[in-house]
């Protein structure tokens, strides 16, 4: 019988998941078939149940169901049990297993692809929703000299500081500080680009060498990439983050690694 995957987000149809895993296993003569499927709110249980019931042996989970599907599994991985969201299920023997694969995603793509680190590195994430609570626990792992959280909303940047104060040295950058320190590595994990909003931060917090990454891709990416091209500052979306994640789900369904190839990053560049 062959492999049923899927993902599960509300919206769904711009999923480029279903492009990306088919060339996973086309590439690695895999044969599988992986669907879109639009959620319903408040129904992912008795939908997700349905799917594992009908031969699903995992799927992906997107917004908004990302804490339903930690709620929804048996066994959740380390990762999923400190951020309390999974992107990847797997069905095994009736057995529900949550994971991340964000986090290990950007880690993957910024490190291995874009050949950068994040060790001793002053970084600045900038969001304090489930986008940056995915990537935190990653980032303190690779031992940064300092992750600072900005947030519109101060009150969330300093929940989010809190909340992982134990895995390094985390904290908030606040309104009277924003224009002291200057960072190596600017995040933006904000929904600002989605809504086509202006992007802007003080010319303080950055220096000619400083890396901008931003975790969406697409028309999501340009508030941030329109900020950073005018101040000259190299500047990645959030594409080969996509694809990383994809492929460490890919691996935890076929214990095999997808290479990830030039040609695929341009057919997704295509259809954005
Ligand atoms: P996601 O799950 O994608 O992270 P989210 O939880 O809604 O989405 O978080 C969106 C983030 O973008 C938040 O940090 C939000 O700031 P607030 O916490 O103040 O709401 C940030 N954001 C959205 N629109 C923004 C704007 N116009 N200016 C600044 N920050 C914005």
């Amino acid at each position: 019988m062959m492999n049923k995957y899927a993902v599960f987000g509300n919206p769904i149809e711009h999923s480029l998941s279903p492009v990306i895993h088919e060339n996973f296993a086309k590439s690695l003569q895999i044969q599988l078939t992986y669907t879109a499927i639009l959620g319903s709110i408040g129904k992912f249980e008795s939908e997700a149940k349905n799917f594992l019931a009908n031969g699903g042996e995992g799927f992906n989970v997107t917004l908004p169901f990302k804490q339903d599907a930690f709620k929804f599994s048996d066994i959740k991985s380390d990762i999923s049990n400190i951020t309390k969201s999974v992107n990847t299920i797997t069905y095994k023997d009736g057995i529900i297993y949550g994971d991340n694969t964000d986090g290990i995603g950007f880690i993957k793509d910024f490190t291995q692809n874009l050949g950068q680190n994040i060790k001793n590195k002053k970084i600045l994430l900038v969001g304090a929703g489930g986008a940056a609570m995915g990537v935190i626990p990653n980032i303190l792992m690779e031992l940064p000299k300092e992750l600072k959280i900005y947030n519109r909303t101060e009150l969330k940047a300093q929940n989010l500081a809190n909340q992982f104060k134990a895995l390094g040295p985390i904290d908030i950058l606040d309104q009277n500080n924003i224009n002291k320190v200057n960072f190596d590595l600017i995040i933006n994990a904000t929904s600002i680009g989605i809504n086509n909003l202006k992007f802007s931060l003080p010319s303080n917090t950055f220096n000619k060498n400083t890396i901008c990454y931003d975790m969406s891709y697409g028309n999501a990416s340009r508030s941030f990439m329109i900020w950073a091209e005018y101040n000259n500052l190299k500047f990645y979306d959030g594409l080969g983050m996509l694809i990383e994640q994809a492929a460490e789900s890919f691996f935890i369904w076929q214990n095999k690694k997808p290479n990830i190839t030039e040609e695929l990053k341009n057919l997704l560049r295509k259809k954005l």
